[in-house]
């Protein structure tokens, strides 16, 4: 980890403020995943039987992160072979390539290659090719969400290796896509042998040998650009926060063109509607045209999180999330969203969205983690009028904290999907009003400016 920061940290050093610079990028490198931090995706090969020239292995991968999900068009698991090993049959997933198979005379090896690269099944994939667990078109969901769909399994007949449990090497250099990088494997390690209980679970069964292989995500690594960013609003004070420009990506000058930023073609809300006027804004590079990604906006994000502070009770208070969908090419299906807040230990009811508690680090549960109810909200549609989800959360008051001051009713730490959202600066948070406590008829008339300006933000 600290290795892969460090590029970007010497960048940053010749930078002015880099003493600063230097020491915030250091704390944000250490944590990558700060909520989740033994997050991991573990592959697990259990081998099941001998044959004449190798074995019969159960591999299965199991989504342990929990908020992090794996979407279509989903993971890939790449191995390179210790020896001259070949697949001969494959169910439950498949390998991409067969790779050249011309020295085999009589029955064809499934995949000849010295680096399988395997791929999941589709859900219509024939039935005899299909076990438990597989062919899910390689998408997995994060643990906290739905642990049962959260493994992937399939079944892989080995052969010229070895068909004892002395002489199997173990296949190295393991790689998990989904696609592109952001995971980094450990070497597989054996361990000790799986038991699987029978049905009647009065007897357990045991492979013949079990190695594991641990994968990590970094959102370093993956070298995403933020893909997020929150904005803020408050009852007591008619400032809308808007999302920090540039936050994901700066929107084209054609006067300033800058070669660093990674073009993002987008198109004005006003005209994605009427397809006919639909234009361009893009980075030339000889295209004649790109299809735009997401609406155009000062911050460029494809997802946007609206947290609005809503009313305040005698003993609870009330927020509103909106999550706003600008992207035009995705639509999230099982988005979830993780809220690092000092009072989430006391939130009561979240109305629309489903609920539950992260332990992070911290002792204190102070991070939740949100997702949509099947069938009614779990699609963020794409970028339009539909293009949003929201649900108000409910707070009972811990008066040791409670506060409206100094932003302390905002969001510390953000994340969509797992990602680092990118928050407004500390200093721009909604300020209480200082004289007095706000007259209700003033309240009403603010909530009523805000709702109106809240509308308008929308898009
Ligand atoms: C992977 O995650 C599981 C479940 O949280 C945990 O038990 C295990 O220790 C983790 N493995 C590593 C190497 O962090
Ligand atoms: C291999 O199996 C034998 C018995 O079947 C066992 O005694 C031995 O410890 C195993 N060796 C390894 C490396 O697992
Ligand atoms: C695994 O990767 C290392 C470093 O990238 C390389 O030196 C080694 O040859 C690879 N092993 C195999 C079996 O390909
Ligand atoms: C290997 O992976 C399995 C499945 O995740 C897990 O139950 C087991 O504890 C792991 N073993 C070790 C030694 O990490
Ligand atoms: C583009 O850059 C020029 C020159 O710095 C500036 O005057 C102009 O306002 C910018 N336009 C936009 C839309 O940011
Ligand atoms: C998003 O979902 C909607 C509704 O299911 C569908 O009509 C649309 O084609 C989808 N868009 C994409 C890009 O998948
Ligand atoms: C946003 O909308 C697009 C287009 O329908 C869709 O493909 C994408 O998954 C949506 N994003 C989210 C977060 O729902
Ligand atoms: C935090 O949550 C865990 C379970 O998620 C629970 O066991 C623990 O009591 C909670 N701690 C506090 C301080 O609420
Ligand atoms: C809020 O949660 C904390 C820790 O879980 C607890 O000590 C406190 O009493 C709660 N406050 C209220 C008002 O329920
Ligand atoms: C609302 O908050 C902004 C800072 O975000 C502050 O400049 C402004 O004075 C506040 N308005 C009132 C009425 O306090």
């Amino acid at each position: 980890m600290a290795v892969s920061c460090f590029c970007l940290q010497i960048q940053l050093y010749l930078s002015c403020l880099s003493a600063i610079m230097f020491l915030f990028l250091a704390v944000r490198c250490e944590a990558f995943d700060p909520l989740d931090p033994n997050g991991n995706i573990t592959i697990k090969w259990d081998i099941m039987s001998w044959t004449t020239d190798g074995y019969i292995a159960l591999v299965t991968l199991i989504n342990y992160q929990s908020y992090r999900h794996i979407e279509a068009p989903g993971w890939t698991l790449g191995w390179h072979w210790a020896k001259n090993e070949v697949i001969w049959e494959m169910s439950g997933a498949q390998a991409a390539m067969q790779g050249d198979c011309s020295k085999f005379e009589g029955p064809i090896p499934h995949c000849c290659k010295r680096d399988p690269v395997i791929v999941d099944l589709l859900p219509d994939a024939p039935y005899n090719l299909q076990m438990a667990n597989c062919c899910k078109g390689g998408v997995l969901t994060s643990f906290a969400q739905d642990h049962q769909n959260s493994i992937a399994s399939f079944q892989v007949t080995v052969g010229l290796s070895g068909n004892s449990n002395t002489t199997v090497h173990l296949p190295r250099n393991y790689t998990l896509g989904l696609p592109g990088p952001g995971y980094t494997c450990d070497p597989a390690k054996a361990v000790s042998s799986s038991l699987f209980p029978t049905p009647d679970g009065r007897r357990h069964t045991q492979a013949l040998m079990t190695w594991n292989v641990t994968c990590k995500y970094s959102q370093f690594l993956a070298q995403r650009a933020p893909s997020c960013c929150v904005s803020f609003s408050s009852f007591y004070n008619d400032t809308i926060i808007p999302c920090q420009t540039c936050a994901c990506n700066c929107k084209y000058n054609i006067t300033q063109p800058t070669e660093k930023v990674r073009p993002m073609s987008c198109v004005d809300p006003k005209d994605a509607l009427a397809v006919s006027t639909r234009y361009v804004t893009g980075y030339s590079t000889g295209l004649t045209s790109q299809t735009p990604e997401v609406y155009c906006t000062q911050d460029m994000c494809p997802v946007k999180v609206h947290w609005h502070v809503k009313a305040n009770y005698y003993n609870y208070w009330r927020a509103k999330i909106t999550i706003i969908n600008r992207s035009l090419l995705k639509n999230f299906t099982q988005w979830n969203l993780e809220i690092q807040h000092p009072n989430l230990n006391n939130l009561t009811t979240a109305f629309s969205f489903l609920y539950k508690g992260v332990s992070s680090y911290n002792l204190i549960n102070d991070t939740g983690m949100f997702w949509g109810i099947k069938f009614y909200n779990d699609m963020l549609l794409t970028a339009g009028p539909n293009g949003y989800v929201q649900s108000e959360v409910l707070f009972k008051k811990d008066p040791t904290m409670f506060s409206f001051k100094q932003g302390w009713a905002f969001p510390h730490r953000v994340y969509f999907n797992g990602d680092d959202c990118v928050l407004p600066p500390p200093d721009a948070y909604p300020w209480m009003p200082n004289k007095g406590t706000a007259r209700n008829a003033m309240s009403a008339f603010m909530t009523a400016a805000v709702a109106i300006a809240y509308i308008a933000n929308m898009l």
